[in-house]
């Protein structure tokens, strides 16, 4: 009888001593928030935070792979990232005129699908906005 008695508590005080274990136990994720991201280089944590913005980068919208927000933007980043990534956009600071050629190159050469005449003009528009050498950003 006593001998079952002290079974019984033994094996409480396991149990006890697991799970309060398991609970005292780090998550290893929780030791990542607070850290400045991209603190140490070598840290093969650093990858998991986001990293730190550029201040070019700080006006793009993430969900159109970092285009700046403004009228055309969905449009450009639907017509444009089926063949390459936005970076090949957005690092262009060209001529009305050279957008223009651009444009028809794509579409020529390279079989680039022509959209209607208002989507053509809404992301023209953007691109000689957003990526001119003739005037400044709207960003
Ligand atoms: C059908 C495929 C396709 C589509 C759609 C497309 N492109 Fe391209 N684009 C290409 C190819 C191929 C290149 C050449 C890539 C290279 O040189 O690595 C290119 C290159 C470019 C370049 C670099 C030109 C240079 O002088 O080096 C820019 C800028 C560009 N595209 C913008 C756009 C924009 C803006 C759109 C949307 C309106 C678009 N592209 C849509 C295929 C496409």
């Amino acid at each position: 009888m006593s001998r079952l008695f002290s079974r019984a508590i033994l094996g409480a005080a396991l149990l006890a001593l697991c799970s309060g274990m398991a609970v005292a136990r780090d998550d290893p994720m929780r030791m990542l928030s607070g850290r400045p991201a991209g603190s140490n280089v070598m840290d093969p944590m650093t990858s998991l935070v986001a990293p730190a913005k550029t201040e070019g980068e700080a006006a793009g919208n993430v969900e159109l792979g970092g285009l700046p927000d403004g009228p055309g933007a969905e449009e450009t980043y639907y017509q444009c990232v089926a063949c390459h990534s936005t970076e090949i956009i957005k690092q262009q600071r060209l001529t009305d005129a050279r957008w223009d050629e651009l444009w028809n190159w794509m579409r020529d050469t390279q079989g680039m699908v022509e959209p209607d005449a208002d989507s053509r003009a809404t992301i023209l528009a953007y691109l000689k906005q957003n990526f001119s050498s003739e005037r400044q950003a709207s960003q």
